[in-house]
């Protein structure tokens, strides 16, 4: 068994991180194999929109023909039982690297084919048939009463989706109200109450941190099952 682990965060020992690493623990823990990549260590783009994994008898089945930094990563996740994604939230959304990275991932699975030509209701036809289970860890300053209000479900949503459709399983996991820099005193910041957040930290990121651990337990036990 195999799992990829993959850094949205450009911090490589902050919140993202050390989810991502309970993840690859409890991954390990199942039985498999693990290798974390951070994005932002890496030189490359999101999907050009080429085509060439769409062309008739091409030889980029299932396969981004873009070379570039990400094209071993992207190799590794094709090779893997279990992939789990951690990116935080900037200003609404994923990170921009994250972003390219799930436009990579998911494209050259995806096809414009369906079962039966030009009858959308026979189903996309699947390059990938079997099921590579798939998680995101989110990390956000927002306090989980506000993510509603402010629409993050709606938003983040189809990156599960997209993921699941292609991938035949995908979960999220969501770590709300997250502890930003190490000593609140030293920056100008007066939006967030010091000590709430520090309560936060010591209360519900260990259970965070464990919820982690048991996603990375759970996709790879469902990947020996599948
Ligand atoms: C550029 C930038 C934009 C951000 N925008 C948001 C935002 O829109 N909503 C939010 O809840 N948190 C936002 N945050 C806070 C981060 O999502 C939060 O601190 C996250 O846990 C950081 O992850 P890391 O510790 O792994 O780097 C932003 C942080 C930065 C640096």
């Amino acid at each position: 068994m195999k799992a990829v682990l993959v850094n949205g965060s450009p911090r490589k020992n902050m919140n993202t991180a050390k989810l991502l690493a309970e993840a690859a623990r409890g991954a390990q823990d199942a039985g498999a194999d693990t290798e974390t990549f951070n994005l932002y260590d890496l030189s490359f783009t999101g999907c050009k929109g080429c085509m060439a994994c769409k062309m008739k008898d091409t030889r980029f089945v299932a396969r981004c023909a873009l070379k570039d930094d990400l094209t071993p990563v992207l190799e590794k996740c094709a090779e893997a039982d279990a992939v789990i994604m951690g990116t935080p939230i900037y200003f609404s959304y994923p990170t921009g690297e994250f972003r390219s990275f799930l436009e990579r991932f998911l494209f050259p699975v995806d096809t414009y084919l369906v079962k039966e030509a030009g009858n959308w209701e026979s189903g996309r036809v699947k390059l990938f048939e079997g099921v590579k289970p798939c998680g995101i860890i989110y990390t956000m300053n927002c306090p989980e009463f506000l993510a509603g209000e402010v629409g993050y479900p709606q938003l983040m949503e189809p990156n599960r989706a997209e993921t699941e459709r292609l991938y035949g399983h995908c979960e999220d996991l969501w770590c709300y109200d997250t502890y930003q820099v190490k000593d609140y005193s030293r920056y100008d910041i007066n939006m967030f109450d010091e000590a709430a957040k520090r309560k936060q930290l010591e209360e519900q990121f260990p259970k965070d941190l464990q919820a982690a651990y048991d996603m990375g337990r759970r996709l790879v036990a469902m990947a020996a099952e599948a």
